[in-house]
C-alpha cells in the first residue's frame, strides 16, 4: 500500500455472510475516526490460490480467513508464525508491502484474552482442565492453555481418536477422557471449556452431566449463538465463574486491526453491543 491509500481488510471465507468480523471492524474503524474499510470476500475453495495473492494488487492490507479456508491458507502464504504453525490453521492475513503473505493464528490468543479480561484473577497454572471436543477450534485452545500453563488437560471428544490424535501433538499435558466419562473428571477441573458446536442455535444440545462442575471454577463456552449456553446457565446455578464465546471472537480481531489500520482497539461492552445489535 503506498501511503495515500486507503488500507483495505476484509474476511475471506466461503460462504461469508454470516461473519460478524466486518461488525466488528466497521465498528472500531467508526470508534477510532480512521480511514479504512473493512469486507466480507467470498471466495471458493478452487480459486483461493489464484485470488489471494491478487487481493494486495488491489489495495488489501490483510485478511481475516475462516471456514472452509483456515488450512489451504498455510499452503499459499510465504511466511508462517509458529502459533499457527502449531495449530495447523491461520485465521489473520498480512500482505506485506515486499509482496509476501504472512498468516497468523490469533485465536489462541483471543480464547486467552477473553478469560483474562473477565476473570482478571485467572491463575492458569492453579489446576487441570478438560476441553471438550477436538476440532480446529480445540487445537486453538490446546496449543493456548498449553502455552499459559495449565498443568493438565483433560481431552474428551465424541470421536476419540480425533482426540488421540491431539494428544499426540500437544505431547503429555494433554490425557484423553471418554466421552461418555466426561462428567465424572469434572470436578477435578478448575477450567471448563466447551469447543463443539453443542448447544449452538439449531444444533443438538450438550448431554454431557454436569453435577460434577466445581463451584468456583472457570466455564467457557465457545459458542456465542445463543450467548448463554446451557451449559453457561447450569455452570452459572452451580457458582461456578462464566465466560462466553462473543469475547474470543473480539479480541482475536485485534492483532489484525492493529496491524492493518495502525491502532490498538479495545474490547469493551461498546463493541460487544455493537456486534450483538
Ligand atoms: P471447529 O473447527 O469449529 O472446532 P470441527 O472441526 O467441525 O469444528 O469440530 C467440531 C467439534 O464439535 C468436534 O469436536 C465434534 O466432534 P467429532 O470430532 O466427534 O465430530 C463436535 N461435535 C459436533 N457435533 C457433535 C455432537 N452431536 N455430539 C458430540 N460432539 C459433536
Amino acid at each position: 500500500m503506498s501511503d495515500n491509500k486507503i488500507p483495505l481488510a476484509g474476511v475471506i471465507g466461503h460462504p461469508v455472510a454470516h461473519s460478524k468480523s466486518p461488525n466488528v471492524h466497521g465498528y472500531w474503524l467508526r470508534k477510532y475516526g480512521l480511514k479504512g474499510h473493512y469486507v466480507p470476500i467470498d471466495i471458493a475453495p478452487e480459486k483461493l490460490a489464484d485470488l489471494l495473492p491478487r487481493l494486495a494488487d488491489l489495495g488489501f492490507v490483510g485478511a481475516n480467513v475462516t471456514i472452509p479456508h483456515k488450512e489451504k491458507v498455510m499452503e499459499i502464504a510465504d511466511l508462517i508464525t509458529d502459533r499457527a504453525t502449531l495449530i495447523g490453521a491461520a485465521n489473520t492475513l498480512i500482505f506485506r508491502k515486499d509482496g509476501r503473505i504472512h498468516a497468523d493464528n490469533t485465536d489462541g490468543y483471543g480464547f486467552i484474552e477473553n478469560i483474562r479480561q473477565t476473570i482478571p484473577d485467572w491463575n492458569p497454572k492453579s489446576g487441570p482442565a478438560v476441553v471438550f471436543g477436538a476440532g480446529g477450534a480445540s487445537r486453538a485452545v490446546l496449543a493456548s492453555l498449553i502455552d499459559v500453563g495449565v498443568p493438565k488437560i483433560m481431552l474428551t471428544n465424541r470421536t476419540r481418536i480425533r482426540a488421540e490424535k491431539l494428544r499426540e501433538d500437544f505431547g503429555h499435558r494433554v490425557q484423553v477422557i471418554e466421552w461418555v466419562q466426561a462428567g465424572n473428571v469434572l470436578e477435578e477441573a478448575d477450567l471448563v471449556v466447551n469447543t463443539t458446536s453443542l448447544g449452538m442455535t439449531g444444533k443438538p444440545e450438550m448431554r454431557v452431566p454436569l453435577d460434577g462442575l466445581k463451584p468456583g471454577a472457570i466455564v467457557n463456552d465457545l459458542v456465542y449463538a445463543p450467548l448463554r449456553t446451557r451449559l453457561l446457565a447450569t455452570a452459572e446455578d452451580r457458582g461456578c465463574r462464566v465466560v462466553d464465546g462473543l469475547g474470543m471472537l473480539l479480541h482475536q480481531a485485534v492483532p489484525g486491526f492493529e496491524r492493518w489500520f495502525g491502532k490498538r482497539p479495545v474490547v469493551d461492552e461498546n463493541v460487544r453491543a455493537a456486534v450483538l445489535r
